[in-house]
């Protein structure tokens, strides 16, 4: 039966760029997601920036911008971290908008037509200077305990004891330094101890599959509450100046962010639905007609930090606030992200920024494949380690998965011109049975994908890729290749190893879709050939292209890169200009590198005077034959080049549009810098560099070697 589905991740906060953490959240959700569609479920997969609250009404004002301007430049940055990633967001809002205002305030009247909204007075900190009441985290002072200075409001970091900021000794306002007062204000309440909300909650939570059991647990030790932190009502509503959704009828009083932020989620949906975008995606009704359906399942992804508020509010508003809302079908709850051991922490992140990771030209496959690899359907942390990031990427993408492609190609294209075999070959039929069977692989796989448990799908993988690498061992292609009678075999071995090697490619599509449409490519399959369960053979005749790396190795310099402080604080903050990077920001230098081609954000900003010759002969500098060179489209300066090295083929970006007429360079040879890791450029992933001068008079002019060099040809 073919679903529909409307899936979300936790809204970030909109004052500051996407983190690890957010783009671990995103990757597991896309993986699902692609995974579903796959299986011919319509997904539809939204998300939206949480823009309101005290934060970044603060920050804004910091800055000396508005919040509205804030939001919006954070906004800008996050496409190139979702495309850099390959997280396919169908929609991406914001809680700041028409849509959220209107659905907010809805719901909040439907509740107090339940009469499940209160108000009451509540007594708060209010600092006199700010004229604005403040939060437990903007109040510091003495620890009433241990007598520790300047601890916050709401629990000591040296002794570990809680209290209420009213207990510290000497407060202070962290806004401004003033001594806050007590003041009282009428504040408005979710009744969530209401006894209907209460067995509502016990009975969504004890129904199996909403939550995860460990988290059903947790909901439930909340809900019943337990001595002294019996459960409360839910203060809702904030005092003016706050930057939120104004509550009907209370001038003065606003949404508490966590009110309006879930809402989001749907205000994100709603504002899909009527740019046409749904529709455009398959799905013709109208965003209540979606919603009402009892067919459609919502599905949250979160972290594990926000579990209150998706299992026992979230659920609550939605149920009393009736259809068209509806309340959850899931919420999937994940763990931490951790590197090398270490929490993350707010103020300092974690090692791993996601632009850098980019910029340093790391295949965002990469890490889509590792943090696949080490997550389950339950709520345990993750780390990322880069030494057994490097292991699994060299051993198992590179080592077990591409060496397939790149062992049996070659002998397709040079004896055989391209062709393969219609027929597989006798030795090889049982793996290639087994891995067309539905049972034996694909709906075990399937299974796995569905529950989340993607490290279980990927190690079940990983064991069909070694007994494809063993069969091809056992039949040594490239023994046989050397005596011309056994060639018909060395054919059927290599093209059973490819369709081995093009089903595989579908099991890992959801993790590694941009390697799948590469893969796709090579084989010269059409659309409907990478679809799930695939089990038919190459037809006879067929013809794929000649092999080029699908993939790179992981060189330990660029996860030391990656681990380097930025050059320049702030490098991790979102461009005020679109497109601008520390890299494109380097000075020119009069023999430069053609801009376009990969730089290291890790090179030092002004080069060193002198380098020893062993410094030098780090630069692999290699004779090229320009193979092709196009016109990018929509790239002013770029020109894609094909580079022949003699024995493989590069994709280099380079900044020579305006010199260069590309139909006039196509057989000229160059030279290149071989061993630049590789970098993803807008357009596609660059390969390494050309070298060209520029200067007073011009340029830029290409390098040529003298006649008599061939490509490969090593320069030194
Ligand atoms: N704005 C709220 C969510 C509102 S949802 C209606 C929020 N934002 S957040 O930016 O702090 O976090 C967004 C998501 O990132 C949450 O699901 C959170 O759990 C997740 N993560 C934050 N740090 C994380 C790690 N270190 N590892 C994995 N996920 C983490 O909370
Ligand atoms: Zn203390």
């Amino acid at each position: 039966m073919i679903e529909t589905f409307f899936v979300t991740t936790a809204l970030p906060y909109a004052n500051g760029p996407f983190h690890i953490g957010h783009i671990m959240e995103y990757i597991q959700a896309d993986i699902w997601v692609r995974f579903q569609r796959m299986q011919g479920h319509r997904v539809h997969f939204v998300g939206a920036d949480d823009a309101h609250g005290a934060p970044i009404m603060l920050k804004a004002e910091a800055e000396g911008v508005s919040p509205e301007e804030l939001i919006a430049r954070i906004a800008a940055g996050r496409p190139r971290y979702l495309e850099g990633f390959h997280i396919g967001f169908d929609h991406w809002h914001s809680t700041d908008s028409p849509e959220n205002v209107a659905l907010s305030q809805d719901v909040y009247r439907r509740l107090k037509a339940e009469g499940l909204i209160d108000s009451k007075p509540v007594e708060q900190f209010y600092d006199p200077v700010k004229g604005m009441f403040l939060a437990d985290r903007y109040i510091k002072g003495e620890c009433p305990k241990c007598h520790s200075k300047d601890q916050y409001g709401d629990a000591c970091e040296v002794c570990s004891s809680v209290y209420s900021p009213t207990d510290l000794i000497e407060p202070y306002s962290t806004l401004t330094g003033a001594k806050p007062v007590l003041r009282t204000s009428d504040h408005f309440f979710f009744r969530l101890s209401e006894p209907r909300c209460v067995a509502f909650l016990h009975e969504w939570l004890g129904q199996p599959g909403h939550v995860q059991p460990q988290v059903a647990n947790k909901a439930r030790e909340w809900l019943s509450g337990k001595g002294d932190q019996a459960l409360s009502d839910w203060d809702i509503s904030r005092d003016a100046p706050y930057f939120g959704i104004p509550i009907p009828d209370a001038p003065g009083k606003y949404f508490y962010v966590w009110l309006d932020a879930p809402i989001g989620y749907l205000a994100s949906l709603k504002s899909y639905f009527d740019s046409g975008k749904a529709r455009a995606n398959g799905e013709p009704r109208s965003f209540e007609a979606f919603l009402t359906d009892p067919d459609t399942r919502q599905i949250h992804f979160i972290g594990k930090d926000i579990i209150y508020f998706h299992t026992l509010f979230w659920p609550a508003m939605l149920k009393f606030a009736g259809p068209p809302y509806r309340v959850p079908d899931n919420i999937h709850v994940h763990g931490f992200i951790t590197v090398s051991g270490e929490k993350m922490s707010k103020s300092r992140g974690t090692g791993i920024s996601p632009l850098r990771y980019l910029e340093i030209g790391m295949n965002p496959e990469w890490l889509r494949y590792y943090i696949a690899a080490k997550l389950n359907a339950n709520v345990e942390d993750l780390d990322f380690n880069p030494d057994d990031f490097l292991a699994r990427i060299n051993s198992d993408l590179i080592g077990k998965y591409v060496n397939i492609a790149s062992r049996c190609a070659p002998f397709i294209t040079r004896l055989f011109a391209g062709r393969l075999s219609g027929e597989s070959h006798r030795g090889g039929r049982s793996l290639l049975s087994r891995l067309q069977s539905r049972e034996e692989c694909w709906s075990r796989v399937g299974l796995l994908y569905a529950e989340r448990e993607f490290g279980k799908a990927l190690r079940e993988i990983g064991g069909f890729l070694d007994e494809i690498n063993r069969y091809i061992d056992e039949h040594r292609p490239w023994d046989k290749a050397k005596v011309a009678t056994e060639h018909h075999e060395v054919q059927q071995i290599c093209s059973t190893a490819l369709a081995m090697f093009w089903y595989v490619t579908v099991l890992l599509k959801p993790v590694m879709p941009e390697t799948a449409a590469k893969v796709q490519d090579f084989l010269n399959l059409p659309d409907g050939h990478m679809a799930w369960g695939q089990h038919s053979f190459f037809p006879a005749g067929h013809i794929i292209q000649p092999y080029r790396h699908l993939m790179t190795r992981v060189d330990a310099k660029q996860l030391d890169a990656l681990f380097e402080l930025p050059a320049t604080a702030g490098a991790e903050s979102v461009p005020r200009e679109k497109g601008a990077s520390a890299s494109q920001a380097a000075p020119p230098s009069p023999a430069s590198a053609v801009p376009g081609a990969a730089k290291g954000p890790a090179a030092p900003a002004q080069a060193p005077a002198t380098l020893s010759i062993d410094e030098f002969k780090k630069v692999d500098l290699r004779v090229a034959r320009i193979a092709a060179a196009e016109q990018v489209a929509g790239a002013d300066k770029l020109l894609k080049l094909t580079l022949d090295l003699g024995e493989e083929t590069r994709t280099v970006f380079a900044g020579i549009k305006a010199a260069y007429d590309p139909a006039a360079l196509v057989g000229r040879l160059t030279v290149m810098v071989a061993n630049l890791a590789p970098r993803k450029m807008k357009f596609g992933i660059s390969e390494g560099m050309v070298l060209a001068a520029s200067g007073e008079a011009g340029g830029p002019f290409l390098l040529s070697p003298d006649s008599g060099a061939t490509p490969g040809m090593r320069i030194s």
